[in-house]
């Protein structure tokens, strides 16, 4: 994959892992459109950048039709685009009995949805352009890891993860790599998802613990370096990697879980010669 001279559109730019991205694909050559709902984030954002090459966007994922335009108006600005980061994402640390639909809304609005607004606007259009080029979901290792919170996260995630995979096997014809990026945790302002929480979306939500969303903040500045994430994101789809895993610490526990995940088959005797009966052994 040659990044040069590509322009890269790149959702929830505005802060964290996003604009880490950002600062890699420039540093590489690329053109990059900043899509983010805060607009005082992608002003901050772009006044860090001296460069002709980068412009902003406000957009919220969520919507298709908001969706369509940010897309129209970052390919004016810099042309087609053959590299998209969807990887703007909320999260909201309860549990799923503690949550309500409104809860659900919103978070499968942003995390899942946005995504695939992402790859609606863009596959067809990247297809066409024939150019070939890499669309990386942003999951997380709440992709494969679950505690009881975060539920709708955990979900949204595991979806994500899910639709980057049958993906990956539909653009590969084209050209067009799928990776999905799942980092441990990261500096950023996630904990803050709160701040951009749509009024309409916010019947019965509980309300926000300071408390906790001090904790969390303190949390997130051990996380890794954006920078740093983006670097090995780069490496990855370099090398068309499907897992981006830029936390090399989650390992051992993720061969726990798939453990334990082969210990719940068993062995029915009475089904003996059922797959060679049918003709189906394999989903893939
Ligand atoms: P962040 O909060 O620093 O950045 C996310 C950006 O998304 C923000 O600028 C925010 O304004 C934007 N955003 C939120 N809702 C939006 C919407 N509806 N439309 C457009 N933009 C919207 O958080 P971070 O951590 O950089 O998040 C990026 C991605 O990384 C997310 O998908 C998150 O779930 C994922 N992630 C984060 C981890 C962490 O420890 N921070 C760990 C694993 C995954």
């Amino acid at each position: 994959l040659d990044y040069e001279g590509r322009t890269a559109f790149v959702t929830g730019g505005a802060n964290g892992i996003g604009l880490g991205l950002v600062r890699a694909l420039l540093a590489q050559g690329c053109k990059v459109a900043i899509a983010d709902i805060r607009e005082d984030a992608l002003a901050a954002a772009i006044k860090t950048f001296d460069n002709q090459s980068v412009i902003a966007v406000q957009l919220d994922v969520a919507s298709r039709a908001g969706f369509a335009r940010a897309a129209d108006r970052a390919e004016a600005a810099l042309g087609p685009v053959s590299l998209v980061f969807n990887n703007a994402g909320i999260n909201l640390f309860q549990t799923i009995d503690e949550s309500s639909y409104d809860d659900w809304d919103w978070v499968m609005g942003v995390n899942l949805h946005g995504v695939i607004n992402g790859v609606m606007t863009f596959a067809p259009r990247m297809k066409a352009l024939g150019q070939g080029g890499h669309i990386v979901n942003t999951a997380s290792m709440a992709s494969f890891l679950c505690g009881g919170a975060p539920g709708i996260y955990n979900t949204t995630k595991f979806a994500v993860r899910g639709m980057s995979e049958s993906l990956r096997y539909s653009l590969a014809p084209h050209g067009i790599g799928v990776s999905v990026l799942c980092p441990g945790l990261a500096k950023s302002h996630i904990y803050a998802s709160d701040e951009v929480r749509p009024s309409a979306l916010s019947g019965g939500a509980k309300p926000v613990d300071g408390a906790a969303v001090d904790r969390l903040e303190q949390l997130h500045q051990f996380g890794m370096e954006p920078d740093v994430i983006a670097a090995r994101t780069l490496e990855a789809m370099q090398e068309n990697r499907f897992h981006i895993f830029p936390h090399p610490e989650f390992r051992d526990e993720m061969a726990t879980v798939f453990d334990e995940i082969l210990a719940d088959f068993r062995d029915y005797p009475e089904d003996a010669g059922f797959a060679q009966r049918t003709g189906f052994e394999k989903m893939r």
